[in-house]
């Protein structure tokens, strides 16, 4: 079997749960519910990017603005503003409310900011707000379908974020899911000890990872993964 390179997260706990990082190259959907740090994670795994891997990275946002987005950030230490005056980041406005959303439109944004700061990394946030433009599942799926597809072409290391509907450990599976390499899920789950924030990998296609859920916190320096604790 060839050896699948691994792209680290950022997160060293995740990186540990997944023996290195990200596949090269992939897809992975992150789910969570509201709140859980699917923002938060997604910026720390550009902004490490660019600055610990000399990976530039562009982020598509279909919720924040640029200012809130910056502003958030801000208070881990990442500066987006300075990221993308150095040439290393861009961030694409693509929220339905504000912009007229259009596929075609988006994905040659996409392909533009990709040439243009020679991304390696791409992350879209969240594709839960394409439901307000494709209420119809059907006409959704082939949305996220081509922009999966696209992402595919570019050889870049992407991160899809998507609101976790039901919680607990009988939650049905989401049609996303299906549509991405890989899986990882942030939820609360009810322990002994009370409710604890978890993060579990619950597919990343051929390669090895941990199959438990462990425990995470959101710090002042982002996302912290607990990869040797048990939640249970
Ligand atoms: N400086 C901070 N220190 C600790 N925790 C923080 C800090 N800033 C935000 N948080 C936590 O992070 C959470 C928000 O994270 P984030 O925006 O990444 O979630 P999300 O999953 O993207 O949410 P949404 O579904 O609303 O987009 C807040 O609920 C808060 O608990
Ligand atoms: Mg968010």
């Amino acid at each position: 079997m060839a050896i699948i390179e691994r792209v680290p997260t950022g997160v060293v706990g995740l990186d540990r749960m997944l023996r290195g990082g990200l596949p090269r190259g992939r897809t992975i959907l992150l789910l969570g519910g509201p709140g859980s740090g699917k923002t938060i994670l997604s910026v720390q795994f550009l902004y490490r990017g660019i600055y610990d891997h000399g990976e530039n990275g562009v982020y598509v946002s279909l919720d924040e603005s640029r200012g809130h987005l910056y502003r958030e950030m801000e208070a881990f230490g990442w500066r987006l503003e300075d990221a993308e005056r150095e040439g290393r980041f861009l961030f694409i406005d693509a929220h339905p409310r504000r912009m007229r959303f259009n596929v075609e439109r988006l994905k040659s944004r996409i392909r533009d900011a990709v040439d243009e700061v020679s991304a390696r990394r791409i992350v879209i946030d969240p594709l839960t707000s394409l439901t307000l433009v494709y209420p119809d599942v059907v006409r959704r799926r082939e949305v996220i379908l081509e922009l999966f597809s696209l992402l595919d072409g570019l050889g870049s290391t992407n991160i899809a974020t998507l609101e976790l509907r039901a919680r607990g450990l009988e939650r049905g599976v989401q049609l996303e899911e299906y549509l991405a390499h890989g899986v990882i899920i942030l939820q609360r789950i009810r322990a002994d000890r009370g409710l604890v924030k978890t993060i579990e990998v619950e597919k990343m296609r051929g390669v090895d990872h941990d199959d438990q859920p462990r425990p995470y916190r959101i710090t002042d320096r982002g996302l912290e993964v607990y990869a040797e604790e048990q939640v249970f």
